[in-house]
């Protein structure tokens, strides 16, 4: 009897606490918040796990249930759903430090529709198929991963590190035989994506680590795909395939879902990898940019940092504009993306005879050669203008399609859906055109229909031939020549038109993006249930896909910064970003400043950081800036955050009096240098000075000798000009001292100067970007 009560009891409060949670998804004003217990506070002994007693602090008697995660390494606390009141009343509490609401973010390819387009990479051949590297362990934070393709196959890999320990977690279609001496470990985090969207669809997605998305499988083969030959996309870039670092082991953290990927979910991610003994941390995901301390990519990246971990992310897509930057906490390593010497061309011939040059990685039936088909622009037409032809699904006239290859605008829906809308209508294929906002950037799609992608240029040519077409009575016609895949293409690299820009907006004395590395057009795997488009009506399989956005890119960099620290396994995460920075380059395969795609023009650091990664110099950089969290500690004291604030992100009490001595945020022992001069209107000096420290990890007895390539107008001063180190690992400080005259600047406006300071021994060559800002107040 005592016993059915408590049966019956136990059920009915499990039942209340699905009611519960079931209608916290529907109320609006119930949130998700991560909440920090305080660094010191001491779990009270009646509470027989950290789980329960966080419960507590929860007033409902369903706290057990709404409790997502609890996190242990990264970050103290848990994350739960919390209506105003609740959070009101814990943020009361004595153990509870800090709640940060909730954001959710989204993967950075340019197939998000947003975004603007572009190239691809063969990076193969750094250190081939040694066992190098076989030791580290990459974490890819993302939508998960296809296990079976050849890119994680385990042949000749030695056994599972003895350190690792992490695990192959089941679930939808993926057992935990999944997992294999390539592929070490692989979780889902769902719980915040279930809080707020309700349970998951699982004929749509996965609940599992099971990439039903592609972006994971891909950005997890980028980073440490085995060799993989032949290798192509629907014929397309033939050849090799293999990640940076093809014997470094992976595992898969699947963080985002059909709706995104939200922040409880990703800092259980960084909390798990950090735990299971990950070396890299790879995330090709971002968000809104907000101050470090509302940001659990920040927070979860600096715990990985403290330990050790290496942690790459994207900038994001949001160029070719400036401040578009995201991920860019000092610890990160934040990455852009530069083209390749790879591209796919396609003509687009008119019937006038001109040629508009465009890309295309279309690979199915063509059309005929020789054959000129009637051209429509879908907008409407004449007036004192066109109105868009974005090719929005129904927008499309069958009768007036029907045959046709049609000029779509780039736009709102993703570039392969405008395709697909297309073909529907019974268009027999689609010339994908810029407008002025998207400029000249190109992003090659696997369309399903014969396409090509043409410039801002290109399609005003076109638009206007249809137009005149129009006036005359005469019919326009067009078509397609796909010319394959096309190398040695100069110049390259270039920034990609999307790659996100600096300056920075939050801390504008720290560089961002850091580096740049392959972003456009990248071949690496794909799984077997998303057609290469990625649209859901396309039901082609390929082994591999091209993809393009600095989610491509950063995964180079994880892998590179694996093989770094194979060759370099002292080396802290800083080290590895000071060795990538300091060697990178910043000219083009013609031996000129590197171009922005978008303009044409020669770019800046505010482009490409350091610049473009060097693989090979980047292993010797003879000398390296390292940090420690004391270091990003002070940082944050200087940048005059409080100490509660602080808390939040390091889960120490901070001490800023030492910081405050040391002087200002430029002083971050950073490899790049960065300031900026308020001009008031009273004629004074503009003068400021950085610290530095290098530390030597080339050879004993070598002597730098430093040469200043000053901003124009600006006067720089290096003491001392001359390093000497007697032994590898001595630190030596030099200061560096800049004078700046005022300049003409109209209210609220600002002028930006670069130069560089290299260090060189003769062997090698250590160069950092120094940039002065000139701002005119309003
Ligand atoms: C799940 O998705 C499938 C396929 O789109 C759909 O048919 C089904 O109705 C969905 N189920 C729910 C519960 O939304
Ligand atoms: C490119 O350079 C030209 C000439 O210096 C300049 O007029 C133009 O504004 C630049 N374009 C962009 C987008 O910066
Ligand atoms: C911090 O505050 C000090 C004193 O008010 C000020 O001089 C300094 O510029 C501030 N630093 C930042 C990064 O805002």
């Amino acid at each position: 009897m005592a016993l059915s009560s408590l049966f019956f009891f136990l059920f009915f409060l499990s039942s209340a606490l699905w009611v519960s949670s079931a209608s916290s998804v529907s109320d609006p004003t119930v949130k998700t918040f991560i909440v920090q217990v305080h660094p010191d506070a001491v779990k009270p002994s009646v509470f027989p796990t950290q789980a329960h007693w966080y419960a507590s602090s929860l007033s409902s008697s369903s706290a057990a249930d709404r409790i997502l995660h609890t996190y242990s390494t990264v970050f103290r606390g848990f994350s739960a759903r919390l209506s105003p009141s609740e959070a009101d009343s814990l943020r009361a509490l004595p153990h509870v430090a800090a709640l940060i609401p909730e954001q959710v973010r989204h993967v950075h390819t340019t197939r998000s529709p947003e975004f603007l387009g572009l190239k691809s990479t063969d990076s193969a051949g750094l250190l081939k198929e040694s066992d190098f590297g076989s030791d580290l362990v990459i974490g890819v934070i993302d939508t998960g991963i296809w296990p079976e393709r050849q890119s994680f196959n385990d042949k000749e890999i030695g056994p599972v590190p003895p350190k690792w320990k992490g695990e192959c977690v089941a679930g939808d279609n993926f057992p935990s035989t999944s997992c294999n001496r390539k592929l070490i470990g692989a979780r889902f985090f769902c719980a915040g994506y279930e809080a707020t969207n309700g349970r998951m669809n699982q004929s749509t997605e996965f609940r599992s680590p099971r990439d039903s998305d592609g972006h994971g499988t891909h950005t997890a083969s980028i980073a440490a795909g085995r060799y993989v030959f032949p290798a192509s996309t629907l014929g397309y870039a033939r050849g090799v395939a293999s990640g940076m670092a093809p014997k470094a082991r992976l595992a898969a953290y699947k963080v985002c879902w059909n709706s995104g990927c939200y922040d409880s979910d990703i800092l259980a991610a960084f909390d798990a990898a950090v735990a299971d003994g990950v070396d890299v941390i790879s995330l090709s995901v971002g968000g809104v940019v907000t101050p470090y301390y509302l940001d659990s990519i920040a927070i979860g990246a600096y715990g990985a940092v403290e330990s050790g971990v290496f942690v790459s992310a994207s900038a994001g897509n949001g160029g070719p504009g400036g401040l578009t930057v995201t991920n860019i906490a000092p610890w990160v390593t934040t990455v852009g993306a530069g083209t390749i010497d790879r591209d796919f061309p396609a003509d687009v011939k008119l019937g006038k005879g001109r040629i508009v040059s465009g890309v295309s990685i279309y690979g199915g039936p063509g059309l005929t050669p020789g054959r000129m088909y009637p051209l429509i622009y879908a907008g409407s037409e004449g007036g004192d203008g066109y109105s868009a032809s974005l090719c929005l699904d129904g927008s499309l006239d069958p009768s007036l399609v029907k045959g046709k290859i049609v000029v779509c605008d780039r736009g709102i829906n993703s570039r392969a859906a405008k395709g697909e809308v297309v073909k529907k209508a019974g268009g027999i294929g689609m010339i994908l055109a810029n407008g002025v906002f998207d400029g000249e950037g190109l992003v090659a799609d696997c369309h399903v229909l014969p396409a090509a992608s043409v410039g801002a240029v290109g399609g005003d040519e076109i638009r206007k031939y249809i137009e005149a077409a129009r006036k005359s009575k005469s019919l326009p016609t067009a078509t397609i020549i796909f010319k394959g895949t096309r190398v040695g293409v100069r110049p390259a690299p270039v920034v990609a038109s999307f790659s996100a820009r600096g300056p920075n907006p939050v801390s504008p004395e720290i560089i961002k993006p850091d580096v740049i590395a392959p972003g456009l057009n990248i071949l690496a795997a794909w799984p077997d249930n998303v057609g290469p488009s990625g649209i859901p009506s396309d039901k082609r399989k390929t082994e591999f896909n091209i993809l393009s956005g600095t989610s491509m890119a950063c995964p180079h960099v994880s892998g590179l910064a694996a093989l770094l620290k194979a060759a370099h396994p002292e080396w802290s995460p800083a080290a590895i970003r000071s060795a990538l920075m300091t060697t990178a380059y910043t000219v083009d395969n013609r031996g000129e400043n590197m171009l922005d795609e978008s303009s044409g023009n020669t770019s800046t650091v505010m482009d490409y950081g350091a610049g473009h990664v060097h693989p090979q110099k980047a292993i010797d950089p003879g000398l390296i800036y390292d940090l420690t969290t004391y270091d990003y500690i002070d940082f944050l004291c200087n940048s005059n955050y409080t100490t509660n604030n602080i808390r939040v992100v390091t889960r120490k009490k901070a001490d800023c009096s030492g910081a405050k001595r040391a002087g200002h945020t430029g002083n971050l022992n950073y490899p790049s240098l960065s300031v900026t001069f308020q001009q008031y209107g009273i004629k004074h000096k503009l003068s400021s000075h950085f610290i530095r420290t290098v530390t030597n990890v080339g050879e004993a007895n070598s002597v730098y000798k430093v040469s200043v390539r000053p901003p124009s107008g600006v006067k720089v001063m290096v003491e001392p000009e001359k390093l000497v180190f007697r032994r590898v690992g001595q630190r030596l400080n030099f200061l560096v001292r800049v004078q700046s005259h005022e300049v003409k600047l109209s209210p609220g406006s600002s002028s930006m100067r670069t130069g560089s300071i290299i260090w060189s021994d003769g062997k090698h060559t250590v160069t950092s970007p120094l940039v002065v800002t000139m701002q005119q107040p309003l």
